[in-house]
């Protein structure tokens, strides 16, 4: 199987656990938009979709499916009960690294209001233990050399993303060198680097299900 094949049969295997006429948290990424399409092909109603990047949210209203910001879903009183995104990296305690496609602080928030987060993701993601992919790093502009000097003593070997910026108007510094055997108490370490928005470590709110795909087929992981 390819690995755009391997991408569909995931974002497939996480149908079943949408809930029609609820809404949807939506995440970003090659995986997320095959589930994206596959929703739209499947005419999956539901009652609107939270997207974790401009880039979502405009590939759900091409489908012509409803979009809310988070805090229309908020006010209109409903919970998220789902929330399908794919990952970088995930560990044994579905602990990840997101961010690859710099829309890592819209996806943690999507990920903190959402009961059930499903990660989809075929099996090139998993490891042992997180950090050799390289953790992105939302950062404010004027903080960059400050964030990155900080980096560098926790041992990182910070790069800054050439050319991209996030939704959110900010940098990334994808930090390479990582070593992450304590993925919650790193990323409460990072959080405290004033200067950065978000760090693409989701291990204090981790998937509670990882779907994941190989030749084999599609294993459920949780948490
Ligand atoms: C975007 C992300 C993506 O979920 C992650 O990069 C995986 O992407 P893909 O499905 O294209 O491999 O974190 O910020």
């Amino acid at each position: 199987m390819t690995a755009d094949e391997l991408k569909i049969a995931v974002a497939r295997a996480a149908l079943p656990h949408v809930i029609p006429g609820d809404l949807l948290g939506v995440g970003t990424g090659s995986t997320a938009n095959h589930f994206i399409d596959l929703l739209a092909a499947e005419k999956i109603e539901i009652a609107g979709a939270i997207a974790s990047s401009e880039a979502s949210a405009a590939r759900l209203r091409g489908h012509g499916i409803k979009v809310l910001t988070l805090d229309e879903a908020i006010a209109s009183g409903r919970r998220i009960p789902v929330y399908v995104n794919g990952a970088d990296e995930i560990d044994p305690g579905l602990n990840l690294i997101k961010g690859g496609g710099g829309a890592l602080t819209r996806e943690k928030i999507v990920a903190a209001a959402s009961d059930c987060f499903v990660c989809i993701a075929d099996s090139s993601k998993c490891v042992n233990m997180l950090g050799r992919f390289p953790l992105p790093i939302e950062v404010v502009p004027m903080a960059l050399g400050l964030v990155a000097r900080e980096l560098a003593k926790l041992g990182g070997v910070p790069k800054l993303r050439e050319g991209f910026v996030t939704d959110n108007g900010n940098l990334i510094l994808d930090v390479a060198g990582l070593k992450i055997a304590e993925p919650a108490l790193f990323e409460s370490e990072l959080d405290h680097l004033t200067g950065t928005v978000t760090n693409g470590l989701f291990a204090r709110r981790r998937a509670d299900l990882a779907l994941v795909s190989s030749a084999d087929g599609v294993r459920a992981l949780h948490a």
